[in-house]
């Protein structure tokens, strides 16, 4: 009798291990790829593998053992103890994973309000920020195996989303002035890469700090901050032709939106100067009806614009 409640736990336990197993994989790739800003909870949590390991071989020599010899007490000991483990692990694994989904939804929130601060102080590129991760997201998916595989593409696409919210730091008169920027005026929007910076140096954002400083940074090294093309972050350079595109093919306060295919022509004009000239290459590739599918209402919601005046191209986000 108690020979089959120890092949019954050994059973029980060793797919309760198999489970927990499967809940650590599924966790360790959130982390790693979705979820990365929590990669500490990862670091810190490496030992239990050793445990999952021990678990299970646990469970096959209990097996073997259970077939080939008579009942023993201590044996049987053993067996509740890891059986009670396997049932622990699995509550703990279980309990990481659903605590990592609340974060990360709350994660989503806390940049959905930093977007929407920027907006608020910046209403007339309203929309810009979501266009720019949706086109960087479109971007990513169409880029070559080997540029996906150095670059983390939830990183990427937060980045893209929190490019201006160095914005946050500019005047206001500045950021929704009507009229041409005089050197004081422009400088002051200049500091918004910066800014960028700054803010998200010290939060769980750091990682991207560096790319939102780079997002204006230009391959001949005449950008905000004169840094060389070879410095410049891949996903700033990915940024930057995200960021061009959208403010191309979107009204703003200074001048109409263009075409797609007008936007191409300048963007391939400024590869290999402002922007990267591979990066440009591979983006005038990507299907202009899966470009504009990727936010249709900011490309059609501002046309009534009365306000809208031509011939400052050269200005940017
Ligand atoms: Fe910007």
């Amino acid at each position: 009798m108690i020979q089959y409640i120890n092949l019954t736990l050994i059973i029980i336990g060793f797919f309760t291990t198999l489970y927990a197993t499967y809940i650590y994989i599924k966790l360790v790739k959130s982390l790693t790829k979705e979820s990365y800003q929590f990669r500490e909870i990862y670091r810190e949590q490496r030992i239990v593998i050793a445990f999952l390991f021990i678990f299970l071989i646990g469970f096959v020599v209990g097996f073997i053992d259970v077939m080939a010899r008579d009942v023993d007490p201590i044996f049987t000991f053993i067996l509740v103890i890891f059986f009670l483990g396997s049932l622990f692990l699995l509550l703990i694994f279980k309990s990481y994973d659903s605590l990592i989904n609340i974060l990360f939804q709350k994660n989503t929130e806390i940049l959905k309000t930093i977007v929407n601060m920027i907006e608020f102080k910046d209403k007339y590129t309203k929309g810009h920020s979501e266009h720019v991760r949706d086109i960087v997201s479109l971007f990513y998916d169409n880029l070559p195996e080997d540029y996906q595989g150095r670059i983390n593409r939830r990183q990427l696409l937060d980045a893209a989303l929190l490019h201006d919210c160095g914005k946050i730091g500019v005047r206001d008169e500045v950021l929704n002035k009507l009229g041409k920027l005089d050197h004081d005026e422009w400088e002051n929007i200049k500091t918004h890469a910066t800014n960028g910076k700054i803010l998200l140096s010290t939060t769980c954002f750091r990682e991207l700090s560096d790319w939102v400083l780079c997002h204006h940074e230009r391959m001949d090294g005449n950008g905000y901050h004169g840094r060389p093309g070879n410095e410049i972050p891949l996903a700033a350079r990915i940024i930057a032709i995200a960021d061009t595109y959208s403010a191309l093919c979107t009204n703003r306060v200074y001048r109409a939106r263009v075409a797609h295919d007008q936007a191409v022509r300048i963007l391939q004009e400024a590869a290999g100067t402002q922007l990267d000239h591979e990066l440009v290459r591979l983006f005038v590739q990507i299907d202009p009806d899966e470009l504009e599918q990727v936010s249709p209402a900011l490309l059609t919601d501002h046309n009534d614009r009365s306000r809208i005046r031509r011939g400052r191209l050269n200005r940017l986000p």
